[in-house]
């Protein structure tokens, strides 16, 4: 599928449900959110039928998001039925998670087809992680990250969000954590979208991390298989270390030239830009109906967004989205 600038859309985000085991202070209200009624999130064989009709039309790259897409019942069965997409074109199948549970869930998850782990870890202080996810339990991911490792998953990547006042400190350690481990360690700059928009304050810019760890060098795009041509981060390593640092910085506009995904959220409507508020009802739809409308939806994809100029026009916020 190409959209109206010419790029391909090749990659699909696809949240699983809204609801998490975590309220992280810039994705979450304090209270949290109404769990939706059963029917208004749509059943695993209809959210496999919806990723089926993507690949279909050219997406070669799944990732399931949420909220914490590990609260998902059935979830490695969702797993299994997209790991079945392989000959139809799926290349890759991944997922982005808060990684507390991990440890009960990584074998069975890599058993049932997953490629790849994002885990997301802001702080590596239990009580600020306690704060900062009101409630988290700061060793039930690193308990999760050790599982994954062990049950086999390779090329681990985790998602830190720079919080000035909360983790300005501790960048350095966190970047370092690449030192010893091969996991990729992707710091990402705070958007303006739900929570997070009130947090203005807290933005710090990715280079922060370059200023917190001077050792660290360019990584020039042949080393490094992860730089492809539509990644979004710039990565980073030093002499002897195991593993890389990713820089995001998505309040720069070039990230979105390159963009390649659509998302699909737990209630079945596509989001063709994280930051539109733009969303097409896809439940019901089936067979040519279906591929249609994404077809045609997808020539409508917008250039970018324009968060320099004002916030987020999504009309969720990240926890119904999941980045
Ligand atoms: N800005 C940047 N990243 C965010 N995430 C959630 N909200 C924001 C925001 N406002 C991140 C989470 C997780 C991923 C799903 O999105 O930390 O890593
Ligand atoms: Fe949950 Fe992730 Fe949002 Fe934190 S950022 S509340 S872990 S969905």
């Amino acid at each position: 599928m190409n959209d109206a600038y010419g790029r391909t859309i090749n990659y699909l985000r696809l949240s699983v449900t809204d609801l998490c085991n975590l309220r992280c202070v810039y994705c979450m209200p304090p209270e949290g959110v109404c769990k939706r009624s059963h029917g208004e999130i749509c059943s695993l064989e209809e959210l496999a039928e919806l990723a089926a009709a993507c690949v279909a039309l050219g997406v070669k790259k799944i990732r399931l998001t949420g909220g914490e897409p590990l609260v998902r019942k059935g979830i490695c069965n969702l797993v299994e039925q997209l790991n079945a997409l392989r000959p139809a074109g799926l290349e890759e199948l991944c997922m982005t998670t808060n990684g507390s549970l991990l440890a009960e869930l990584a074998a069975p998850l890599l058993a049932a087809g997953l490629d790849r782990l994002n885990v997301s870890l802001d702080t590596l202080r239990p009580e600020r992680y306690r704060s900062l996810t009101r409630g988290g339990e700061l060793q039930r991911v690193l308990d999760g990250l050790a599982a994954a490792e062990a049950a086999g998953f390779r090329d681990i990547r985790l998602n830190t969000v720079l919080l000035g006042g909360v983790n300005e400190d501790e960048l350095g350690e966190l970047a370092r954590l690449a030192r010893i481990h091969p996991w990729s360690i992707r710091f990402i700059e705070l958007m303006p979208i739900g929570p997070g928009a009130a947090m203005g304050g807290a933005f710090l810019p990715a280079s922060r991390v370059l200023e917190a760890t001077t050792e660290l060098k360019r990584v020039q795009n042949a080393r490094c298989k992860m730089q492809d041509e539509n990644s979004v981060a710039k990565y980073y390593t030093a002499p002897g270390w195991a593993g890389t640092v990713g820089l995001i910085a998505p309040m720069s506009r070039r990230f979105c030239e390159g963009c390649s995904r659509i998302r699909i959220t737990a209630d079945g409507r596509l989001k063709l830009c994280l930051h539109s508020a733009e969303e097409i009802p896809l439940r019901g739809l089936h067979g040519a109906a279906l591929r249609q409308t994404l077809e045609a939806a997808v020539r409508r994809k917008p250039a970018g967004h324009k968060l320099s100029e004002a916030p987020s026009d999504s009309r969720r916020p990240m926890n119904e989205i999941g980045g």
